[in-house]
């Protein structure tokens, strides 16, 4: 297993003073910027584009920004977030009509492949593909808005992707995006995450440094 990464969703953040809240976010001790990306084509909502990843590079954001493409299609954003300092660019198969090509186009723009199994999808969708994959990312609530409820089934779906990344002794991270909190986060590593996505658990509070420091005492529980 890799060491874990917790990686605050910006969709919750202040989106007037993004700048001030991602690096404050980070000062907290987090270690990833997730930034959602939603075209009101492949979910029903609307956030940010390349632009604004660029912003937040000139405004001095150092860490690694990990893109979660909701839009479809895919490629053209692909191409345009890796040039806007994306470090990890993931997309949903659905959405690309040449999942293989999307996933070497990532790598080809040097940044960390990732595929995104929306609650429903199997895992089948990786086959032949797994030797593409820097990472997988579980959804445990449907794309499109954050503050939903984790839905339980995806505990099952990390232990198996756990135990087939395992198996296959592959070096692929497994993120887990939605509807995680202080209360459910050490389940979702003990069922073999070890990137955890959070929104509004990190962004309702108002102390982000004691969220991240309450998420690290339950990883380390
Ligand atoms: C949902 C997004 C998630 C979401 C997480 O479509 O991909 O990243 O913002 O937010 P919370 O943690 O509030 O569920
Ligand atoms: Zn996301």
């Amino acid at each position: 297993m890799k060491p874990y990464l917790i990686a605050p969703s910006i969709l919750s953040a202040d989106l007037a003073r993004l700048g001030e809240d991602v690096q404050r976010v980070l000062d907290a001790g987090s270690d990833v910027v997730h930034f959602d990306v939603m075209d009101n084509h492949y979910v029903p909502n609307l956030t940010f584009g390349p632009m604004v990843c660029k912003a937040l590079r000139d405004f001095g954001i150092e860490a690694p920004i990990d893109v979660h493409l909701m839009v479809s299609p895919v490629d053209a954003l692909i191409e345009q977030f890796a040039d806007a300092g994306a470090n990890m660019i993931s997309f949903h198969p659905e959405a690309s009509a040449h999942v293989d090509r999307s996933l070497q186009l990532i790598k080809d723009k040097g940044c960390q492949a990732g595929l995104v199994l929306n609650p429903a999808t199997p895992l089948s969708v990786l086959d032949y593909v797994w030797d593409r994959l820097d990472f997988i990312l579980v959804m445990s609530v449907n794309p499109g808005f954050g503050g939903q409820a984790f839905i339980p089934s995806a505990y099952d779906k990390i232990a198996a992707l756990r135990a087939l990344i395992d198996e296959k002794g592959l070096d692929i991270r497994l993120a887990v995006d939605g509807g995680v909190k202080v209360d459910n986060i050490g389940a979702v590593a003990k069922a073999g995450a070890d990137m955890f996505i959070a929104g509004s658990a990190i962004f309702g509070k108002d102390d982000y440094a004691e969220v991240v420091s309450q998420f690290r005492q339950e990883l380390s529980a």
